[in-house]
């Protein structure tokens, strides 16, 4: 199966091509961890998931090979099954920071300006205890066993120095960063990531996405800033929808994914292009509209987010959804973009219930931890 390098100027699991599974965790410090807890555990995390990503176990002993009278290092099951493009991406939350706890980790001078917690935006009905986080670690993967094993053992590893505050689960990539590999698709049934901002695209990731390197604070530098919207879709309300209304939501086709302008899946949207009785061809409150660079003074973010469904709620309607992920070199961007989406058509059918922002790091050279410029 595909292998990942962890090591690398940047961490895997932005621009590498997007796998078909993710698995969230987001975490809390405890009240006792100190600086030397957490710079232990980084280690910890860093060692371990290089391991995990070459397909091997968090340990030489892994499952099988220690002490009998001992728990096993490794929960093994993902024992013989291969590294399936595993990838482990680490993040830092504002409140690792802030009070308390940013004093006692001795990093409360070392917080970016924009690393703080995003504002309320129209529409939000967020839950805390799905919001938010101290640290948090994406692990991507084409098998779902293969990511859960890693976020198992990640979090086994940290007992003791923190504690799970909320995971996600996700199925089926929503997003896609090279256009070699067929669009997926969101459940709603349309192409979702055509107009994402691809992993060759080397300017716009430079523009866009990393971190300068004369970044403030300098630990920023080729790093990132990851957003996470918890998104729930009416899907009962949206499958009641006719085509055109749907179409006209998106601003795009449900089949090709073109513009509703004209063309093919790739074509450049033309927000001025008319219908034959005289109406606009995409809708000034369409989605891709508010979301376009044309609207947003130019600004792009890459998106890398995944279709979750967690059963049925008492009604019987799916409790299923979006999980957003979307990475840019400043949540300023993220902001301006979702405020430009407060007139979008989309939000008659869809609820924004989680949000989280992380900064996260650079990759890491051979022997460095993840983070260790922080510290
Ligand atoms: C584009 C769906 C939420 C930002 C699109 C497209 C679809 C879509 C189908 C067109 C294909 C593409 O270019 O990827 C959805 C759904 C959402 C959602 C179903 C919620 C459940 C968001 C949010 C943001 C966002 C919260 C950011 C605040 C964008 C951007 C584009 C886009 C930037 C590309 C626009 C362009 O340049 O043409 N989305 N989206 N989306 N979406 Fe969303």
């Amino acid at each position: 199966t595909v292998v990942h390098p962890f090591h690398g100027e940047h961490q895997a699991g932005i621009t590498t091509p997007v796998q078909e599974h993710l698995y969230f965790a987001a975490f809390d410090v405890r009240d006792t961890t100190t600086r030397e807890d957490l710079v232990e555990l980084l280690k910890a995390w860093t060692e371990a998931a290089e391991r995990l990503t070459r397909g091997l176990e968090v340990t030489e002993d892994g499952a099988v090979d220690g002490p009998v009278l001992l728990p096993p290092d490794d929960t093994g099951e993902a024992q013989d099954m291969g590294a399936h493009a595993l990838t482990v991406t680490f993040g830092f939350g504002p409140s690792l920071f802030t009070g308390e706890k940013g004093k006692r980790l001795g990093i409360a001078d070392r917080r970016p300006a924009e690393l703080k917690k995003l504002p309320l935006f129209a529409f939000d009905l967020l839950e805390d205890p799905i919001s938010d986080g101290d640290l948090c670690i994406q692990a991507c993967a084409d098998d779902p066993q293969v990511a859960m094993h890693a976020i198992r053992n990640l979090s086994r590893i940290g007992f003791g120095t923190v504690r799970v505050r909320w995971t996600q689960l996700g199925f089926g990539k929503t997003a896609s960063t090279d256009r070699t590999t067929p669009t997926p698709r969101n459940l709603f049934g349309f192409k979702d990531g055509t107009a994402n901002v691809m992993a060759d695209e080397t300017a716009a990731l430079e523009e866009q996405v990393w971190v300068p390197d004369d970044a403030t604070p300098a630990w920023m530098a080729g790093g990132s800033y990851m957003v996470t919207r918890k998104i729930m879709m009416t899907i009962e309300s949206w499958d009641r929808a006719s085509l055109a209304e749907q179409q006209r939501v998106i601003g795009r086709d449900k089949g090709e994914g073109a513009p509703l302008s004209g063309g093919l899946e790739f074509t450049d949207p033309v927000f001025a292009a008319k219908n034959e009785d005289g109406s606009l061809a995409i809708d000034v409150d369409s989605h891709v509209r508010l979301a376009h660079p044309e609207m947003n003074n130019g600004t792009r973010m890459l998106r890398r987010g995944y279709n979750f469904v967690e059963g049925n709620n008492a009604l019987g309607q799916l409790s299923a959804g979006l999980f957003f992920i979307c990475f840019q070199r400043d949540p300023q961007q993220f902001i301006d973009i979702q405020n430009n989406l407060r007139g979008d058509l989309l939000n008659e059918y869809i609820r924004h219930v989680g949000s989280a922002l992380f900064a996260v790091p650079a990759g890491t050279a051979e022997g460095e931890y993840v983070g260790q410029r922080l510290f």
